[in-house]
C-alpha cells in the first residue's frame, strides 16, 4: 500500500470512528441514565471529536480487519480506545502536567472549559471507554470482553499510560537525565502501551491463532515505541500551525526524550529500526 492509499484508508476509518463516536457520546440520556450534565458531556464532545488522526482505532480496525473481522464490534473498541487517548490529552494538557493551551488546532478543553471541567471529562471518558468494551454490541462472547476490559486497564494504568506519565513528570525535575533505556521505559509506558493494546484489542476480536497473535504482539509494541520517538521529532522540528499543538515546547521543559539523549538524527535511527522491527513482524 503506497502513501497514498494508506492516508485514504486512514481517512475513511476515522470518518468511521467519528460517527461511532458521535453516537456514543450523544448529549441525551441513554434508557436507565437519570441525565447526561450538559457542560460535561459538551466538554467530553469537543475533546473528542472533530479532529486528531485516528491512529489508534486505525490499529484496531484494521488489524481485526486482516484477521477476517469486519462488523462494528472492532470500531466500538476502537472507540473506547480513542476515548481513552483523549481522556489521557486532556490531563496531559492541564496546567498541572504539560500545561498546553493549543491541541488539534483548537483551545485545550481546560481553556475552552476550565479545569474542573477538563478534569471531569476526562475521568468520565475513562469510564465510558470500559462500559462500551463491556457491552455485548462490542463482542457477543463474554470472556472477550472481560479480556479487553482487564487489558485496557493494565495498559493505562498504574503500570501503564499513567505510570509512564508519573516517569514523564519525574524526569522534568531530575537532575541527572535518564539513560536511553529508562526513556524507552517511560515511553513504552506512557504511549506505547495504548498503541500495543489497540492491535492487541484488534487482534483479540479477530480471533488471532497463538502465531499471529505473537507476530502482532511484537509489531504493536515496535509501533506503540517508534510513535513516541515520532512525537518527540516532530516536537523539535514541526511547527504549532501543522500540528496542532505547540511545538519546541520538550526541550524547554527538560523533558525525557530521545532527541534529547540521542539529538534528532540519533533519534531518527532509533524510529528506524522501530519501524524496521514492525515491519518485519
Ligand atoms: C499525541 O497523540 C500524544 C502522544 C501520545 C504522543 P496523537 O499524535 O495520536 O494525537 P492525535 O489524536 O492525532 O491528536
Ligand atoms: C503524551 O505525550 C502522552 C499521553 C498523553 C499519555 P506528550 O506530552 O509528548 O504529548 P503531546 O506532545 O502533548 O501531544
Ligand atoms: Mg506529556
Ligand atoms: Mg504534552
Ligand atoms: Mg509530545
Amino acid at each position: 500500500m503506497d502513501d497514498t492509499a494508506f492516508a485514504a484508508r486512514l481517512a475513511e476509518s476515522g470518518a468511521a470512528i467519528e460517527r461511532e463516536l458521535d453516537t456514543l457520546l450523544g448529549a441525551d440520556p441513554r434508557p436507565g441514565e437519570p441525565a447526561r450534565p450538559e457542560r460535561l458531556i459538551q466538554a467530553m464532545r469537543y475533546a473528542t471529536l472533530g479532529g486528531g488522526k485516528r491512529l489508534r482505532p486505525f490499529l484496531t480496525v484494521e488489524t481485526a480487519r486482516a484477521l477476517g473481522r469486519q462488523d462494528n464490534g472492532p470500531r466500538r473498541a476502537g472507540a473506547a480506545i480513542e476515548c481513552v487517548h483523549a481522556y489521557s490529552l486532556i490531563h496531559d494538557d492541564l496546567p498541572a502536567m504539560d500545561d498546553d493551551d493549543l491541541r488539534r488546532g483548537r483551545p485545550t478543553t481546560h481553556r475552552a472549559f476550565g479545569e474542573a471541567t477538563a478534569i471531569l471529562a476526562g475521568d468520565a471518558l475513562q469510564a465510558l471507554a470500559f462500559e462500551i468494551l463491556a457491552d455485548p454490541a462490542t463482542d457477543s462472547i463474554a470472556e472477550v470482553r472481560a479480556v479487553l476490559c482487564a487489558g485496557l486497564a493494565r495498559a493505562i494504568g498504574l503500570a501503564g499510560m499513567v505510570g509512564g506519565q508519573m516517569l514523564d513528570v519525574d524526569a522534568e525535575g531530575a537532575t541527572a537525565p535518564l539513560s536511553v533505556k529508562e526513556i524507552a521505559r517511560l515511553q513504552a509506558m506512557k504511549t506505547g502501551a495504548l498503541l500495543r493494546f489497540s492491535v492487541e484489542a484488534g487482534s483479540r476480536l479477530g480471533g488471532a491463532g497463538a502465531k499471529a497473535g505473537a507476530a502482532l504482539g511484537t509489531y504493536g509494541r515496535a509501533v506503540g515505541a517508534a510513535f513516541q520517538v515520532a512525537d518527540d521529532i516532530l516536537d523539535a522540528e514541526g511547527d504549532a500551525a501543522t500540528l496542532g499543538k505547540r511545538a519546541q515546547k520538550d526541550a524547554g521543559r527538560n523533558k525525557a526524550t530521545l532527541v534529547g539523549a540521542l539529538g534528532v538524527e540519533g533519534a531518527r535511527r532509533e524510529l528506524a529500526r522501530l519501524v524496521d522491527e514492525a515491519t518485519s513482524a
